[in-house]
């Protein structure tokens, strides 16, 4: 095991539902800090640049639209194996798969408005972490 980041974004209908405060405590009470956070509504562009890799996908427009069909909340989490555990209380990206006391099973409405978006390994999650808050954005626990 060791001391992990991860991106994690509360997605538009997470947001509308008011679940911020609900999932950062679930985020905490897991062991992982928050070291960086920001709100903000996604430009077509960042929208489009955060997914790019889903550019192909038949689900791609309907994906940035919804991204950006209201203000997302954006974060870094840090802890010990940070990018599997925040995985593991998100569950299955699809919330019919998803565990039972996982946010996407408690909260989630389709696979497509899933609540919350999770880095999947950390490769991307430091890719995602830069797209979000550049070299200096993350502010380091100092106590
Ligand atoms: P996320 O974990 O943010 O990664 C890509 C997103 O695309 C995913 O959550 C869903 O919001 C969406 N997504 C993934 N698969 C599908 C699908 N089959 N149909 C529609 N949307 C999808």
């Amino acid at each position: 095991m060791s001391v992990e980041r991860t991106l994690s974004i509360i997605k538009p209908d997470g947001v509308e539902k008011n679940l911020i405060g609900e999932i950062y405590g679930r985020f905490e009470k897991a062991g992982l800090e928050i070291v960086a956070a920001r709100m903000l509504h996604l430009s077509q562009e960042q929208a489009e640049g955060f997914y790019a890799v889903h550019k192909e996908r038949p689900f791609y427009n309907d994906l940035v639209n919804y991204m950006r069909s209201g203000p997302v909340v954006v974060q870094v989490l840090e802890g010990e194996s940070a990018v599997s555990k925040h995985r593991e209380l998100l569950g299955a990206t699809n919330p019919d798969d998803a565990d039972p006391g996982t946010i996407r099973k408690d909260f989630a409405a389709s696979i497509e408005e899933n609540v919350v978006h999770g880095s999947d390994g950390t490769d991307t999650a430091a890719e995602e972490i830069a797209f979000f808050f550049g070299d200096d954005g993350v502010c380091p626990r100092t106590r």
